[in-house]
């Protein structure tokens, strides 16, 4: 990145602001002044949240910090497993449902807190019985089912750290994160439904335990019945969970005692260990949960769409949400199986008052078309919240028009596997939000958008995304890779952390996050991110979907290069004259200097499976280079069929 910053005054104006409604202003969690108090005393504030949780001994001190380590509530000793549901039972809450689980067959299960406490005590005893203590680690590769709360739950009831690795990676890639955080029990299943049929999880356990490892046992729940090859080191949950005894008294752990280890991809090939904390981490998560979804236990039905692969789901499924006493929704499948409706079937069916999603499926829902969630009653929901990469303004409109019927307040929520938490979000009965800012960040954390010298930018500029004062769920280290913590971290701004991505603030102080700083592109010396383009090519009538690359041109250092999807059933004009529209469409929205270079029509773009778009891989083929490593997509096919696409339709030039 160079040192223009002046290049994003102009890109995206934008100048919708939406109130909340008075009857939600009314009832919020969060009220004017939260913010005040939070800056009066950062640590007085953290401190106060803290005291929402269940602690067998109270900390000493509030934060411990020795740039760039933290120690949060240090001395305190809690449980994460009793702050998530022995407490809710205790107090009378055992009959209230935690998860109404949808299974994508159609099988049904309804999971009170107290069942579920139940379900955690035996299947901790099972783990004890099989050898798990304190500190051990244990490998989850899982699909969505209550199992896979129920492992992780269990798991830090007796103090073993656990790594969940998604259910969509490869044996391979299993293997690596077994190895690297030395798990000693893998909990898995024979398989689970995606896509109207089962598939197996197992035989990638197998295949990943040939490699070098010292997995003692391999803990397997029947989900699909398939048949399932065994070996001397596998059990069945069911055989060993299901004769426990459901007594357990749980042990507290010191409030730094690691929580988990969650892998994420950093800019090389080995996954970044990223691990948390039990006792910042559980006050950040649940604090966050109860102001920025403003969760009332007692009549919502929440519902985040996220896999517990992801932090999203270990932060907003699981441990946020129970440890606010939450009734929710868990969805095993996919959202178009059997139907494009499917979501929407079943927001109507459990009366959702509250959606969690990401960008990725609001826009594929624009794609698919306003009757699936028109073919239902969706007026029970009261809030709507995104995550995972910067939502564009249209699709923000469309989601707050069609999902939202224009009453539920929009949460744009920008964290990281790192903040282990939401940083960045409005507050919904207090922010006037902007379609496609994420805001402020959220009372007691400090974000600034700096430039190269760690500067604060002027309102009206961009610059890089940084956190200035430890947060109390931050990532504690990379699991045994120290000098990697600090140089990814903490180097490229002395003693602050640097989150990776681009941002600007408009005129009015609010921050929009323009992608990692990789995705900004510099067109003849001016920096222009590949969202915002993004952002203005999905606000054409045509485009259901598009993404951007910087292309090296000669002429430009880079150009350019738009891979568009196009909307189905709108009429639009056809090869070249789309091609003018959507180039002028984009010079109108931002300016000249954003034009594409070149615009390339195709039917689908690769995305990992959470949903990101590989720009790396679109890079090549605008460059006219052998794709790269396509290995981590959600559907490998995609490459090639795009790069079919261009050459057919290049024949037909
Ligand atoms: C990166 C973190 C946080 C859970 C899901 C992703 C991007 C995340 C937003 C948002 C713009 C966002 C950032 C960030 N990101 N949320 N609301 N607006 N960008 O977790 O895989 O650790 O990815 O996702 O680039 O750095 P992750």
């Amino acid at each position: 990145m160079n040192q223009d910053h002046e290049s994003l005054e102009n890109l995206l104006s934008e100048n919708r602001h939406f109130l909340p409604s008075s009857e939600f202003v009314m009832q919020a969690n969060a009220q004017h002044g939260e913010y005040a108090y939070a800056n009066m005393d950062r640590l007085a504030f953290w401190d106060n949240q803290a005291c929402d949780l269940k602690w067998e001994r109270k900390w000493d001190t509030v934060l411990e910090w020795n740039s760039p380590y933290a120690k949060w509530f240090v001395g305190g000793k809690l449980n994460a497993s009793v702050n998530a549901l022995d407490r809710h039972v205790d107090e009378g809450r055992g009959d209230r449902v935690a998860f109404h689980f949808e299974g994508e067959p159609g099988d049904t299960k309804t999971i009170t807190y107290s069942q579920l406490l139940t379900e955690v005590k035996k299947t901790a005893n099972a783990l004890i019985e099989l050898g798990i203590s304190a500190g051990d680690r244990v490998a989850i590769y899982m699909p969505m089912i209550p199992e896979a709360a129920i492992a992780m739950l269990a798991c830090a009831r007796i103090g073993a750290p656990h790594s969940v690795v998604f259910g969509g990676f490869s044996a391979d890639a299993l293997l690596s994160r077994i190895q690297d955080a030395d798990a000693k029990l893998v909990i898995t299943s024979d398989g689970g439904f995606r896509k109207g049929s089962a598939f197996a999880l197992k035989p990638a356990v197998d295949e990943a335990l040939k490699g070098q490892h010292n997995v003692e046992k391999v803990l397997v729940v029947a989900r699909t019945h398939q048949e399932t090859a065994w070996t001397d080191r596998d059990i069945w949950w069911h055989e060993i969970v299901d004769r426990q005894s459901p007594d357990h008294v749980a042990e507290s752990f010191d409030a730094e005692h690691p929580l988990f280890i969650l892998y994420t991809s950093g800019t090389t090939a080995k996954p970044k260990g990223i691990f948390h904390t039990t006792g910042g981490y559980l006050t950040q998560v649940a604090y966050t949960h109860k102001v920025v979804f403003d969760i009332k236990p007692e009549t919502d039905v929440y519902w985040c769409t996220a896999d517990v692969g992801w932090i999203t789901g270990h932060s907003y499924v699981v441990y946020g949400p129970l440890m606010n006493g939450a009734t929710q929704v868990m969805y095993e499948g996919t959202p178009d199986t059997p139907h494009k409706g499917r979501i929407f079937e079943i927001i109507a069916k459990y009366g959702v008052t509250i959606l969690y999603t990401a960008p990725t499926l609001i826009r594929t829902w624009m794609k698919w078309g306003d009757e699936f969630p028109q073919a239902h009653n969706l007026e029970s929901l009261r809030l709507l919240g995104s995550v995972g990469e910067p939502i564009n303004p249209e699709a923000w409109m469309w989601y707050r028009e069609i999902i939202g019927g224009n009453r539920c307040p929009i949460v744009d929520t920008w964290w990281q596997t790192e903040t282990g938490a939401i940083m960045i979000s409005p507050l919904p009965g207090i922010t006037v939000t902007k379609p496609g800012s994420a805001m402020r960040p959220i009372p007691g954390i400090s974000a600034k958008v700096v430039d190269d010298s760690a500067t604060p930018v002027a309102d009206g500029h961009g610059g890089y995304l940084i956190l200035d004062q430890p947060w109390p769920s931050m990532l504690r280290g990379i699991w045994g890779e120290d000098a990697r913590y600090k140089e990814t971290y903490w180097s490229r701004f002395e003693g602050i952390y640097f989150a990776g991505d681009g941002a600007k603030l408009d005129d009015e102080g609010a921050i929009w996050l323009l992608g990692r700083v990789d995705d900004v592109m510099n067109i003849s010396g001016h920096r222009i991110s590949t969202t915002e383009v993004e952002s203005a090519l999905v606000s054409h009538e045509a485009v259901a979907e598009a993404a951007v690359v910087g292309a090296t041109d000669a002429m430009t250092g880079q150009g350019i290069v738009a891979f568009v999807i196009l909307r189905a059933g709108i009429a639009h004009a056809d090869g070249e004259e789309l091609n003018t529209q959507l180039r002028n469409h984009v010079a109108k929205e931002i300016g000249a200097i954003a034009k594409p270079r070149q615009i390339l029509i195709v039917n689908e773009l690769p995305k990992t499976r959470s949903g990101k778009i590989m720009r790396r891989l679109l890079k090549d083929v605008a460059e006219d280079r052998v794709v790269g490593d396509a290995t981590t997509l959600a559907d490998p096919n995609v490459m090639k069929k795009i790069a079919e696409g261009l050459n057919s339709a290049k024949d037909e030039d």
